[in-house]
């Protein structure tokens, strides 16, 4: 008998308020934040700054360069105010040059990031960064809230709570309290992507997946429906069926609905979900497998999307389908040689069990086409070959119509999420003809392998529905170093897309 989790999101920072800039040296705080440029002449406050500078005697670039700042983007400098203004604690970000034009949002989302984790235990911090427009405060909001994230549920000693008690953010700006709203909502979604993320398979498997869905995507105003494997079996879902078979733990396909009277426009968000890809009979090597824990990042990004979009209350009908199942060797596994019948009806010829992602997303694209949505867009950490041509921090955006393909790219872009236009060449259809199906899951070639993969989804996307796909095995987790406002582990990478397309189909205007 499993045990689920007694709760599932580790301490999430609770509030952010807002606060007029003119209220900086008196405010209230455990640390205020504020922003350095590289100047021509040497370091150069940045807007935000200036009450504080004066508080300090004008001294605020002569200490900082006595500590050695230079004003480079991600440098943090600590100084003592000694009694000069409320904060014990000034924090000086670098924010690199300063901009000939208007700030860029992402430069400030990651200084906020950046300040909020160099403040571990801080307790209350304030942002004093530049945030004259309302799209700017809610920038410092979202990276703030964003930075604050930590996942602690399953340490004993230790830090076990999250780094920062309370966040303000110092701005004058029109429009800033519903930026900052906004920004809220967006983070609560992202943090709890990351959460899902970052749960070992051991308290994260399907059902359970799709029982939080339900629980979350309910309490936020969403229909969730949930298919068991009975239901995906009699129902025709062959990929996930045949993928989730080998697991004790059996698949689920979880469809969240979302619709505003006023919509115009109906989008379908399909994720993958494989909540552990041991590779099944074709076993990864240990060195791939201990961070397959989050090969569900996709579904994950989808389930945190639909959240956001509900709680925003978005003028637009959105549906997600979260494709569950845990990809395990066992005597009840798929083979390499199997075939299995697909929802759409085509036949696959499973040549390699680790190339399981696209045998459930077929399944889930193929069922959206059902919703008759404008477009489908399925988020996936499909492809090993999806890092080795963008690396770490880029998705792949691929598709069948290069305007959505180009829409997901910029969207992307404004929320600050690396993704790049990739092609699918005709000519690597042909690798994908099985001797014995209508068409096989592996390409004889591992060049160009995430285009293979895209190409192999296009061919169960309903006829004439625009559809993209966006690989994000890179992005979605982060080996590496903390850095901006990402943390080590689960990112909740793509989540900010989904939601951002949303309210562009919502007729929203860019943020
Ligand atoms: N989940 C992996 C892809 C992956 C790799 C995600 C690294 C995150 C980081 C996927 O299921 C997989 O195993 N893909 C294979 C496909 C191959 C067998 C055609 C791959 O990329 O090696
Ligand atoms: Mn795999
Ligand atoms: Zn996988």
């Amino acid at each position: 008998m499993r045990t689920a989790p007694a709760r599932l999101a580790s301490a999430y920072v609770t509030t952010v308020r807002l606060t007029p800039t003119d209220n900086a040296v008196s405010f209230d705080t455990d640390a205020l934040v504020v922003g350095v440029h590289t100047g021509p002449d040497g370091l150069l406050p940045a807007p935000g700054a200036e009450g504080l500078d004066q508080a300090l005697g004008g001294r605020l670039a002569a200490t900082l360069e006595s500590v050695g700042a230079k004003g480079k983007q991600g440098e943090i400098s600590k100084i003592p105010t000694f009694g000069a203004l409320t904060a014990p604690l000034l924090v000086v970000v670098g924010l690199g040059d300063a901009p000939a034009g208007g700030y860029d949002a992402e430069v400030l989302r990651r200084a906020a990031g950046t300040a909020v984790r160099a403040l571990a235990g801080t307790g209350r911090v304030a942002l004093a960064l530049p945030a004259a427009s309302a799209e700017h405060a809610g920038a410092a909001a979202l990276g703030g809230l964003l930075g604050a994230y930590s996942f602690t549920r399953y340490r004993t000693v230790g830090e076990q709570s999250s780094p920062v008690s309370e966040l303000a953010v110092l701005s004058d700006a029109e429009g800033a309290q519903a930026a900052i709203e906004r920004a809220t909502t967006l983070a609560e979604s992202v943090s709890l992507v990351r959460d899902l993320v970052n749960t070992p398979p051991s308290d994260l498997w399907p059902a359970r997946f799709a029982e939080i869905a339900e629980q979350v995507g309910t309490e936020a105003g969403l229909s969730v429906e949930v298919l068991d494997e009975k239901a995906l079996k009699e129902g025709g879902y062959g990929g996930i069926v045949a993928v989730g078979q080998g697991s004790a733990n059996p698949p689920r396909l979880v469809r969240l609905s979302y619709s505003h009277p006023e919509a115009t426009k109906k989008l379908a968000y399909v994720g993958k979900g494989i909540t552990f890809d041991s590779g099944g009979l074709s076993l990864k090597p240990t060195a791939s497998m201990d961070w397959m824990k989050s090969d569900m990042g996709g579904a994950g990004a989808v389930f945190g999307a639909l959240l956001a979009i509900a709680r925003l209350g978005l003028k637009v009908n959105a549906v997600g389908y979260l494709c569950l199942a845990e990809n395990m060797p066992s005597g009840t596994a798929q083979r390499p040689s199997d075939v299995f019948t697909s929802f759409a009806g085509k036949t696959v010829e499973v040549l390699d069990t680790d190339a399981e992602g696209r045998l459930v997303l077929i399944d889930g694209i193929a069922r959206a086409g059902q919703d008759d949505p404008d477009v489908i867009v399925d988020v996936a950490t499909l492809t090993g070959a999806q890092i080795v041509a963008l690396g770490w921090r880029t998705a792949g955006v691929m598709g069948n119509d290069d305007d959505l393909r180009a829409e997901i790219v910029a969207t992307a872009g404004e929320q600050g999420e690396a993704a790049w236009p990739m092609p699918l060449p005709d000519e690597l259809r042909k690798g994908l003809d099985s001797p014995v199906a209508d068409i096989a899951n592996l390409h004889p070639e591992r060049f160009g392998g995430m285009l293979t993969a895209a190409i192999f989804l296009r061919e169960f996307v309903p006829d004439g529905v625009r559809w993209a796909h966006i690989d994000m095995a890179g992005p979605a987790f982060n080996k590496g170093e903390a850095h901006g406002y990402t943390p080590k582990g689960g990112t909740g990478a793509i989540t900010r897309t989904l939601v951002g397309l949303a309210e562009r189909h919502a007729g929203e205007p860019a943020r």
